[in-house]
């Protein structure tokens, strides 16, 4: 597989996560702790930098969800796969999110856990696909708005390769995108 070529380099996420780090705390200033929900697995290495530099009491917490549908494409129908071990209820949630890409994954967790009954749910997600949206899912933070390419690395993954990658790069998929 060929290198991925660097999108988003190191040092650029590293400022955008300061900069979310630094206004979720911001907003979130005297209201108690939050619960960060990582999605995995992307959002796993952005859930670990941003929770380390906020500077308001806060809890992680991690879900899995699944989508049917072949690789590449979200089919809309969603599974969780993992789910939280504890109530959310009367809890300020913010879920953390890698990447929204047709807004679908997104759109079905905050649904499902906007029927717990947190303090307040919002979200936090590190890349958007623009033009890929097809659900208005809220973002309340959001890192970088990309165009429709496939990309690795920080959390990402291409079939389980470059998730590992300091930078977020562009790969060529071999198959087209459904
Ligand atoms: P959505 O439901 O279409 O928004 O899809 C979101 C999910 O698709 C993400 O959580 C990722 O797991 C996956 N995904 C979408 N685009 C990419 C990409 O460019 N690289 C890696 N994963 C992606
Ligand atoms: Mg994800």
């Amino acid at each position: 597989m060929t290198e991925p070529k660097i999108l988003i380099s190191e040092e650029d996420i590293r400022r955008k996560v300061d900069e979310l780090a630094a206004q979720i705390s911001a907003d979130y200033e005297g209201k108690g702790e939050v619960t960060l929900i990582a999605v995995l697995k992307g959002a796993f290495i952005f859930l670990a930098d941003l929770s380390r530099r906020l500077t308001i009491p806060r809890d992680v917490e991690f879900m899995a969800l699944s989508s049917y549908g072949k690789a590449g494409a979200t089919s809309g129908a969603v599974r969780v796969v993992m789910d939280l071990r504890d109530s959310i209820e009367g809890k300020h949630v913010l879920v953390v999110e890698d990447i929204v890409d047709t807004g679908k994954t997104l759109q079905y967790l905050l649904d499902l856990l906007q029927t717990r009954e947190p303090a307040s749910l919002k979200t936090c997600a590190l890349v958007r696909k623009k033009d890929r949206h097809e659900v208005d899912v809220k973002i309340d933070y959001l890192g970088f708005d990309i165009p429709n390419v496939w990309v690795v690395g920080y959390g990402l993954d291409y079939a389980e390769h470059h998730r590992t990658l300091p930078y977020i790069g562009v790969v060529e998929p071999r198959e087209s995108r459904g």
